[in-house]
């Protein structure tokens, strides 16, 4: 356990906070009377338990004219802001933080209105890879790092690039124990491991994609009602990154832009991104120990992963995996979904997050790293509603693996106090799963002969003409649900 003895600020007590509050103080040794959860509902009665121990509940609400004000009231320097709120804008947040020396952390970064630009601003504009891009001319005029802020560091974005990192590892070392690589390029493999340089790894393994693939197969005897929307985490949310544009890293070995692509003009150019909604575009993906057809919402780990995996030749990229969200959420979600679509994207005012009434399921949660010898690996979190409850009583799976993630970079904020602004790619992966172990459920890392083409035949064949590259199976066309595929 590790001592904080300044103040700890929760902005937002939603699923994800009401989670990570009990798990703070399982790890952190802070009076509860240094501790302020803000939320503009009521919140008082979910925090009894807390605010009987000294914990305090301010209603109020961070907006884009009172933010200074506010925030000043509550945290000052060396006091760290658990920002688990949505629509905060993220920049402006950062800016104040450095200038008042408090630490912060998020796990996405947001605007004060996504909504604003309208329909007709150009796709990228509207993209993460836009927003990382205005955070790095803001840093570049920084002088001196200053307090520590971690960005992104829920589950995904999150704990997925420190599971993308285990990944690599334990391929290299699995090749190497069954002698499936011998030689130079052994000795190769197990030096840029040792090395830790992740984006060498990588190319040396021939990883050509990686997904964060998720299921989440959470299961309640209390379904969806018509008009309502039911999810186990954030709907609004899930609704403002589901809505917009899909983004992906995009992979060096990529022969060609999908349909509606869009790329960026400046920066490292790692990303596109598609004028379609990341939920209407779905693509094939695997968790263990099945097939799954998910959707490509935009993530931060789809740009901050591709970013720190690629491998530069002076200005030219020469090696880059493919690196994309594929989401299957909950049966409830999905059906949600569905009905919003109907209503031409327009958010039901019924919304329930869903955790006492959770009959079953896990949230199965990891990166799925393809295009080496094994084909793919599965590295992740297969965390059951049942293993989740036993660590905090009346919370889901899913909120459970980003509230643990949210302490683990806490505490290490709390080590590191004086890093400046730092990804969850920049964070040390060892340190961040030592803590988020317990919280895992079932740990899964292993190979799996799986490519997307296998059993891809379609119930038309000879009579449509799905888009496949037969020769390569890593192309992103082959993921790619589409109409005339079957
Ligand atoms: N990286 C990840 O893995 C991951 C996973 C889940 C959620 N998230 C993000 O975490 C955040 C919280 O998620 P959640 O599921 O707890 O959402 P939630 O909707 O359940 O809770 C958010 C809470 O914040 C409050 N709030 C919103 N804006 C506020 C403001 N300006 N001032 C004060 N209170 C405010 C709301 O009233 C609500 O209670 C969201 O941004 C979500 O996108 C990230």
């Amino acid at each position: 356990m590790i001592e904080f003895k300044n103040k700890i600020l929760f902005v937002g007590y939603g699923a994800v906070a009401e989670c990570t509050l009990p798990i703070l103080f399982k790890h952190i040794k802070v009076p509860a009377k240094n501790v302020t959860v803000m939320d503009f509902e009521n919140r008082a009665a979910k925090l009894k338990q807390w605010t009987s121990k000294g914990v305090r509940f301010v209603r109020d609400r961070v907006t884009e004219e009172n933010m200074g004000t506010l925030l000043a009231k509550h945290v000052g320097a060396g006091d760290l802001l658990i920002d688990l709120a949505w629509n905060i804008d993220a920049l402006e947040i950062l800016q104040w933080c450095r200038d008042h020396g408090v630490l912060y952390i998020n796990t996405s970064t947001e605007l004060w209105d996504p909504y604003a630009s309208g329909p007709n601003a150009h796709p990228t504009t509207k993209t993460l890879y836009w927003r990382h891009m205005n955070l790095r001319r803001m840093i570049a005029k920084w002088e001196g790092k200053g307090a520590t802020a971690v960005i992104e560091h829920g589950a995904n974005p999150g704990l997925i690039s420190h599971f993308v990192k285990q990944g690599l590892l334990d391929i290299g070392a699995s090749l190497i124990a069954e002698k499936k690589v011998k030689g130079a390029k052994a000795e190769k493999i197990a030096q840029l491991s040792a090395e830790l340089s992740f984006n060498h790894l990588a190319r040396e393994l021939g990883v050509k994609v990686i997904h964060c693939s998720e299921r989440d197969t959470q299961i309640t005897d209390q379904p969806k009602q018509v008009d309502e929307f039911v999810n186990t985490w954030s709907i609004e949310g899930f609704r403002e990154e589901g809505t917009t544009t899909a983004e992906m890293g995009w992979g060096t070995h990529e022969k060609q832009l999908p349909k509606l692509a869009y790329q960026h003009k400046d920066g490292p150019r790692n990303q596109i991104c598609l004028a379609r909604m990341g939920i209407n575009t779905w693509v094939r993906s695997w968790v263990p120990d099945y097939t799954i057809h998910g959707m490509v919402v935009r993530h931060g780990e789809a740009f901050t992963i591709s970013d720190k995996l690629t491998v530069w030749d002076g200005k030219k990229a020469v090696y880059r995996p493919t690196m994309h969200y594929a989401y299957c959420p909950c049966d409830e979600a999905i059906a949600s979904l569905n009905e919003m679509r109907g209503y031409n994207y327009k958010l039901n005012e019924n919304q329930r997050i869903m955790n006492d009434e959770i009959t079953g399921g896990a949230d199965i949660l990891g990166a799925l790293i393809m295009g080496h010898d094994y084909n793919s690996w599965w590295v992740g979190s297969d965390l059951s509603i049942e293993q989740s409850r036993k660590l905090v009583p009346h919370q889901n799976a899913t909120t459970m693996q980003v509230a643990i993630s949210v302490v683990a970079a806490s505490m290490w904020m709390m080590e590191n106090p004086a890093e400046g602004i730092r990804v969850p790619d920049e964070l040390p992966h060892d340190y961040i799963l030592k803590t988020a172990m317990p919280y895992m459920g079932r740990w899964i890392s292993k190979a799996k002969d799986w490519t997307p083409l296998q059993n891809r035949e379609t119930v038309f064949k000879g009579y449509n003409k799905p888009d496949l590259d037969l020769k390569d199976p890593w192309q992103f066309k082959n993921f790619l649900l589409t109409d005339d595929a079957g």
